[in-house]
């Protein structure tokens, strides 16, 4: 059956007191509504919608660089959670399967959760995500009778008696696409928040006829962000949870509190990670490698038994390949480095190419711009480069070419050759005795 995704992404989260849109925040690297959509993708939707309002041209610009396929339906108005998922319908024009809504400030929603709930979808028209809340407070409660849920009450619009009912409405619903539109259309505002509230279909499937149910998950997978405190209690809950999961893996952390993880870092087994450690988004490392203390990676992969840092920075596009040996103070960015190459200290390399078993000596750095463009460097295999080279971009080094310390080579060096680019040294005998004897002897005038 094919799915459409519905990711409710429109409210401003009054309460993070932010310029920036709630599901913007960052959790574990990557912004809050990218955790819902992850665990979506997991079901391979055909569709996956983003409702935005607040904030709409920034959510828009995120979502598409978290799924370019994404598609952004707005709700100028928030005016409740059905007329959200309404305004998705002209994008769901002609698309027959199941709709699943999430929302975008709930990241922990597991895909297994929502695979279950899918599966009671072959003997219920319409499925709710509950749990049982330790603290019921605003949630919405599930009414059920004879294993059926009869309806969802707000905690504004409850009775007493509906107040104190436990099994709570965690907001993901699933249903038939056409007949979720369906159900929406006939839901009103005669309610405590005078809002369209989605969990209204389920009293309006029933007079219709049609069964409704409930599947539960653990609370903590329906935790939603609220406050900023919310979202550090988060961030504290995804890290020991992944940093968990990698040590189930067999990845040594040392120091594991102080290794921090993105969303997708992935670490193969039998690699060591000593913290701290800082893993911005993408980072793949293999199985094998080293990352040594106060390194901070993203969007780069780093290859089996490479070494990198102490203090080293890998950014997006870098790539190592086995065995590499990146050292302190050194900046990737944008480079693939070949096996067994070593770039041990104090080094910039942007946008080049370092071919196999190369040296690049210590205070090299690649000249890749020059104010308006970037440019590359390529540096062949068994190249030496010497120390505090600069390589003046766009420039190639042949293959076992040789380059001399404190160079700032501007010019092709051919295969084999050594390149000098610098003043000759020149040597005078005596000369600073001399120079210094003067100083003295001004200084001495000068007291007098
Ligand atoms: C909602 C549910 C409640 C449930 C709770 C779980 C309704 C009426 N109530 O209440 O039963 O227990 O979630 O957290 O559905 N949103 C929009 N547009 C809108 C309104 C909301 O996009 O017009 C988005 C929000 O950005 C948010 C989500 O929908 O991501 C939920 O909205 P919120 O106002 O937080 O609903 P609750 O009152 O918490
Ligand atoms: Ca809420």
């Amino acid at each position: 059956m094919p799915i459409a995704l519905i990711v409710l992404a429109a409210g401003q989260g009054t309460r993070m007191n932010s310029d920036l849109p709630k599901v913007l925040h960052p959790l574990a690297g990557v912004p809050l509504v990218a955790h819902a959509m992850a665990a979506g993708a997991a079901l391979e939707p055909e569709q996956v919608i983003v409702v935005a309002g607040h904030g709409a041209g920034a959510v828009t610009k995120a979502v598409a660089a978290i799924n370019p396929e994404a598609r952004i339906a707005i709700q100028s108005e928030q005016k409740g959670t059905a007329h959200a998922v309404a305004q998705a319908a002209p994008l769901l024009e002609g698309f027959m399967g199941d709709a699943l809504v999430l929302y975008g400030d709930t990241p922990f929603i597991r895909p297994e959760t929502l695979d279950a709930m899918l599966a009671a979808r072959r003997d219920h028209a319409v499925v709710v995500l509950g749990f049982e809340a330790a603290t019921p407070g605003r949630y919405g409660r599930l009414i059920t009778a004879g294993g059926l849920l009869e309806r969802i009450v707000e905690a504004k619009d409850a009775t007493d008696a509906e107040l104190a009912v436990t099994l709570c409405n965690s907001g993901v619903i699933c249903a038939d696409s056409e007949t979720l539109l369906n159900l929406i259309s006939d839901v009103g505002t005669q309610n405590a928040s005078g809002e369209y509230y989605l969990t209204d279909i389920i009293a309006i499937a029933r007079a219709r006829g049609l069964s409704a149910t409930v599947v539960t998950c653990p609370e903590a997978e329906t935790l939603g962000i609220n406050t900023r405190a919310e979202l550090a209690a988060a961030e504290a809950l995804f890290q020991a949870r992944a940093r968990a999961l990698a040590q189930e893996d067999g990845v040594t952390l040392v120091n594991p509190d102080s290794i921090i993880l993105a969303q997708d870092t992935a670490i193969g087994r039998d690699a060591v990670v000593q913290g701290p450690v800082v893993f911005g988004p993408g980072v793949t490392v293999e199985s094998g490698a080293t990352i040594r203390p106060f390194s901070h990676l993203e969007g780069c992969h780093v290859s089996q038994g490479a070494v990198v840092g102490p203090f080293a920075r890998l950014r997006p596009g870098a790539e190592l390949a086995e065995d590499v040996h990146i050292g302190n103070f050194v900046e990737i960015k944008n480079t693939i480095v070949d096996q067994g190459a070593k770039i041990n200290h104090l080094s910039y390399i942007g946008d080049a190419h370092i071919g196999e078993a190369s040296n690049i000596g210590a205070g090299t750095i690649t000249c890749n711009y020059d104010g308006v463009f970037k440019h590359h460097t390529d540096i062949g295999a068994r190249v030496f480069i010497g120390s505090n080279t600069m390589l003046v971009a766009p420039v190639r080094i042949g293959d076992e070419a040789m380059t001399g310390s404190g160079s700032v080579i501007t010019a092709d060096v051919p295969e084999g050759a050594l390149a000098v680019a610098r003043a000759r040294q020149a040597v005078k005998p005596g000369l600073a005795r001399r120079f210094f004897e003067k100083l003295r002897a001004a200084k001495a005038a000068q007291k007098g």
